[in-house]
């Protein structure tokens, strides 16, 4: 037996151990049934044959390329190349064009694809959960596919799948759900649409990767039963779905980086699950070569560190063996060659569609949009105060449409509420835009300066510098904001001798806001807020121009500018019928968010607005939760997350009724700071001594506030129809191990509605387990016209009804008589009753 046929065996053997391991070791747990998912279009046919004959082409396709490439070449499909990134896309494999092994292009992202040409963005996944709609998870899936492959890429670094966990995490924009069922719904119809299009889904970030607060090194402790039944469940629902990829986290996992853990790569993915695409580290997120590759990583990105020249080092030194890196580079190949991209005739890529991308995006935004509050018939405008509106909002005028950092969109093309508004209101209405705040500041008075000087748009060629010192004195002390807008590098802006804009290392440095950190023609923006005394003040600007030149200005808002924009608001607010204020908060990656409220002077910009007009809806384009102490005094509130390009007519849509409000809450809203999992607790985020512990174990989200006892704001599931539901006849009886759940809900308003029906189950009296008070086992989304009655049925599966055993490593199926609860949220659930579930 020649060498290479002799370790090929081998790496069979080893892909192997994992499936056999996940047999003896744990039950199975994709459920019964559960396919490998879609499969990709296939590759063109290279000879028909036999059914399987496709399959083992495939394998003796991947065999003779393991045995042609050399070790350089090997080491070289397992990390990216930093340059040149062809697209601007977030990596680059350069593939073997010698064996034919095409270069690979991976892009972010989770809400549309981020190359350096505008794409479809899509309203943040949040909003896309909020549907509670697998069926349009699929479809957006689809537009990234097809946008992906269209925009030349071969892999998309995304879906986000870990679960909120906390209010304050940066990154809740860009993934589901605080519940881990709704998330492994929503994460498996995405890749599907994904991968329906051809495009490797890579699902992301494995695991425990729920806070920006030391993300490179925090190590997260988790039991083994709390992972299995909270975190884990997106991502083994992933696998199930057949994602082509994974995607490590930065973080550690009980004590040990995920991206060289070998119980979650090796025993739970690659065993558990089967999983056999390959695994990519997270960007920089590599910290070893022997450890990673030995765990089961299989790809380092964006670039060569640890697994280029040091890993060719190990092989030759003995410590990594050429078992480890075949295997590596047969799950890359295999992945490739599922996906039809190791034949000579790759399918052809697709024209991007951006039409039907931007109906996706409409329908998404409109129908994930929640209604919180709705008092006084406030929504939907109509009648007068549908043709006499005041907008107000800096967000009225400039779009919200993308969160910040990686999962940011440049949109095609997005319009301003305030358009869509007036658009819809009509001729003969009056709508009137007040700004309430201002996001990005006034020029800086020349003749405040001495000497004097315009720092409002100056532009610099290549190589050229610009400076200017001075002072200004303030005559009464002031709080200022200064804001620098630029392209290029960054000025430098000295205030009293202290630079206000340092420029930092890492990812906050990396990442600005989606609405802040861009001003409406694109230019990057720095704020700082300074208290200033009365007196003279020292300022220095200076700037040098890069290779394309730089423009820049210097802005501010004053105290007095603030009251200002404050006193026109409430003028128009007092002048109008009806006012629309959209308040925003503005999440991205690289940083947690350090309050629950609206940032600024939003909460004085809402109190005084509405109580100049009662009739006040408050649009909310945040990334999560967030405090109300001025819930009471308004009319109604309405929550969009980022709305994606899109978000404009479909907020239309919602406030004068053509789309009844459909969206439901997939996290808890607190009623305060305090009564959160981690509130009057600073020990338990964003952790003590870079360790972050998963006390609340899996009482995860609404679970804990039920374990807890804690009134919620706003609970899981809440969201208001403009319409209004009875539920009726609720009937469960044991079904296929699981249980099937019957119920009626009946429109019973004057409006056509949506509506979607939640099921939820008690725990299990049989397992001596601390279980969830109540978890979500079903949903169903229905629309129903005035008068209309629908018998919905939920099938509850035996896994929903199952508790992860730590002791057997296993799922166990809960037996005895268990509780079901059918209604509109998870605390207001109007029917119930109880099954035997019998465990054997
Ligand atoms: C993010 C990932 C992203 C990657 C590439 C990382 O910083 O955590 O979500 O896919 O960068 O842009």
């Amino acid at each position: 037996m020649s060498e290479a046929v002799s370790r090929r065996s081998a790496i069979r053997l080893l892909a192997g151990a994992g499936a056999a391991l996940g047999a003896a070791g744990c039950a199975p747990s994709v459920p019964p049934g559960a396919g490998r998912g879609t499969a990709p279009p296939a590759p063109p046919a290279p000879a028909a044959g036999a059914p399987g004959a496709e399959a083992a082409d495939g394998a003796a396709r991947v065999d003779s390329l393991l045995e042609r490439l050399t070790l350089e070449e090997k080491t070289a499909l397992l990390h990216g190349a930093r340059d040149p990134a062809p697209l601007g896309q977030a990596g680059y494999v350069p593939g073997v064009p010698r064996l034919g092994i095409p270069a690979l292009r991976l892009a972010d992202g989770p809400a549309g694809v981020r190359v350096a040409t505008p794409a479809t963005a899509l309203p943040a996944p949040v909003l896309l959960a909020s549907a509670f709609d697998p069926a349009l998870a699929r479809e957006y899936g689809r537009v990234l596919g097809r946008e992906g492959r269209a925009l030349g890429l071969d892999v998309l670094l995304a879906p986000m799948a870990n679960l909120i966990r906390t209010p304050y995490a940066g990154r809740n924009f860009e993934t589901f759900a605080e519940d881990p069922r709704l998330t492994a719904d929503l994460v498996a119809e995405v890749i599907r649409g994904i991968q329906d299009e051809g495009l490797i889904a890579a699902v992301k970030h494995f695991a425990l990767y729920n806070q920006e607060k030391g993300r490179d090194t925090v190590d997260v402790i988790a039991a083994e039963r709390t992972l299995h039944e909270t975190e884990l469940r997106g991502f083994e629902a992933a696998v199930a779905a057949g994602a082509g990829a994974v995607v490590g986290a930065y973080n550690k996992v009980n004590g040990v980086y995920a991206c060289e853990s070998g119980p979650l790569l090796g025993e739970v993915l690659r065993g558990a699950w089967g999983f056999d695409g390959w695994v990519i580290s997270d960007r920089e997120a590599v910290h070893s070569t022997v450890a990673a590759i030995s765990a089961g990583l299989d790809v380092e990105m964006p670039g060569a560190t640890h697994f280029g020249a040091p890993l060719r080092e190990a092989v030759r030194g003995g410590s990594v063996s050429q078992d480890t890196v075949d295997l590596a580079v047969h799950r890359v190949l295999s992945t490739l060659d599922r996906f039809g991209l190791l034949t000579d005739r790759p399918a052809a890529r697709p024209a991007r569609d951006a039409a039907a991308g931007a109906r996706t995006a409409r329908k998404v935004a409109a129908a994930g949009a929640v209604l919180l509050r709705n008092e006084r018939g406030t929504l939907p405008l109509a009648g007068a105060a549908a043709r006499s509106i005041a907008v107000i909002g800096p967000t009225g005028q400039v779009p919200f449409v993308s969160g910040g950092g990686s999962a940011h969109v440049v949109p095609d093309a997005a319009a301003a509420p305030l358009a869509a508004i007036r658009q819809r209101a009509g001729n003969g209405s009056t709508v009137r835009h007040a700004l309430g705040e201002d996001l990005y500041g006034r020029p800086l008075p020349p003749v405040l300066l001495r000497p004097p000087a315009d720092l409002d748009d100056r532009r610099l060629e290549a190589g050229r510098t610009w400076s200017h010192e001075g002072t200004f004195t303030l005559t009464a002390a002031d709080e200022w904001t200064l804001l620098v807008h630029y392209t290029g590098q960054r000025p430098s802006v000295r205030l009293d001798g202290e630079e206000l804009f340092p420029v930092r290392q890492g990812v906050a440095e990396q990442f600005a806001g989606g609405l802040l950190g861009t001003a409406p023609d694109g230019m990057a923006v720095r704020r700082r807020t300074l208290a200033l005394k009365a007196g003279a003040h020292r300022l220095a600007v200076s700037a040098r121009g890069g290779a394309a030149g730089q423009r820049f200005r210097l802005r501010l808002t004053t105290r007095a500018s603030r009251a200002a924009d404050l006193a026109e608001a409430v003028k128009a607010a007092k002048a109008a019928r009806s006012v629309v204020l959209f308040a925003y908060e503005d999440a991205t990656e690289g940083t947690d968010r350090t309050s629950l409220a609206l940032p600024g002077g939003q909460e004085r910009l809402i109190e005084a607005v509405a109580a100049a007009n009662p009739r006040t809806t408050v649009v909310l384009n945040t990334s999560s939760s967030t405090t109300m102490p001025w819930l009471s005094r308004t009319g109604a509130v309405l929550q969009t997350y980022y709305p994606g390009q899109e978000g404009a007519g479909a907020t239309a849509d919602i406030l004068f009724g053509d789309v009844d409000p459909g969206g439901r809450l997939t996290q808890t809203f607190p009623a305060d700071e305090d009564a959160t999992p981690f509130g009057g607790n600073p020990l338990r985020y964003p952790g003590v001594g870079g360790r972050q512990e998963h006390t609340e174990g899996v009482h995860v989200g609404h679970r804990w506030y039920d374990a807890q006892r804690t009134a919620p704001l706003f609970p899981f599931g809440h969201g208001l129809s403009y319409t209004t539901w009875q539920y009726e006849k609720l009937v469960v009886r044991p079904e296929h191990g699981g249980l099937r759940v019957e119920f009626t809900v009946r429109n019973t308003g004057r409006r056509k509605g949506t509506e979607v029906a939640q099921v939820y189950v008690g725990p299990s009296p049989e397992l001596k387990l601390d279980q969830p008070v109540r978890a979500l086992a079903g949903y169903r989304r229905l629309t129903l016209a005035p008068g209309q009655a629908q018998r919905v049925t939920v099938t509850i599966d035996p896994r929903a009804l199952s508790s992860w055993d730590p002791e057997r490593h296993a799922w166990v199926l809960g037996g005895g008589r268990r509780e079901v609860f059918a209604g509109r949220s998870s605390r207001e659930l109007p029917l119930r009753s109880k099954a035997v579930v019998r465990s054997r």
